[in-house]
């Protein structure tokens, strides 16, 4: 993997083209669409019309497997936090957001779908870049920095992975594993409270994904 450090920091976002073997992305959409008929999973707050999972097994497999190339990646160790997968429907829409603690160093990487449909991200001077990825690309970004969306998904399906990780040295390394059973834990608190972008911020249902009171449109 190349080196991705300085343009994720200036941009917010880069790109890793060829993450996953296409076919091997085209094989794990076709895995988790058919878990989640199997399984009627249901959609989330933030995204209904989707089917979605915390901690997919094959996802967690590339999370942890991939860690020390990310860490390579962005020049500084990384530790996992979680993965969250989504077979957005037609009509899903990802409102506009930034993300909890836990998501400090985030992939987003697209398996399959029937239509393209850009990732939407603001860059450190106020542009909104969209991003198009082809199956087994990826997308590194600072979720947490950067408010992110999608706009209308026009086709039928589409099935996306979020790997997430936090700096082992950084202020998240708290959320490693991401430690949402701990939370009444003082020391987690007190790290939690360091780290300054909680109070903003509220636990979806499902206890994956914060959005900000502040920054939601
Ligand atoms: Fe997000």
């Amino acid at each position: 993997m190349t080196q991705h450090k300085e343009e994720l920091w200036s941009k917010n976002y880069s790109v890793i083209k060829g993450f996953l073997d296409p076919f091997e992305a085209k094989k794990l959409s076709d895995e988790f669409r058919v878990f989640s008929i199997k399984q009627k999973l249901s959609g989330d707050p933030q995204v209904p019309k989707s089917q979605s999972e915390y901690n997919y097994p094959s996802f967690l497999d590339i999370l942890c497997q991939r860690c020390p190339e990310i860490s390579a990646a962005i020049g500084e160790n990384v530790l996992p936090t979680c993965s969250y997968a989504r077979v957005y429907k037609k009509d899903a829409i990802l409102d506009r957001h930034d993300d909890r603690d836990a998501c400090e160093i985030s992939l987003t990487v697209h398996l399959d779908g029937d239509q393209e449909w850009p990732f939407c991200i603001e860059t450190p001077d106020g542009e909104e870049a969209k991003v198009i990825l082809n199956p087994g690309d990826a997308m590194i970004y600072l979720g947490c920095k950067a408010e992110h969306w999608r706009e209308k998904y026009e086709g039928d399906w589409y099935t996306q992975v979020f790997l997430h990780y936090v700096r082992s040295n950084g202020p998240c390394a708290y959320a490693v594993f991401d430690r949402l059973k701990d939370s009444q834990d003082r020391n987690y608190r007190e790290r939690k409270k360091q780290c300054g972008k909680q109070e903003n911020s509220a636990i979806d249902p499902d206890g994956f994904t914060i959005v900000s009171k502040r920054r939601v449109r």
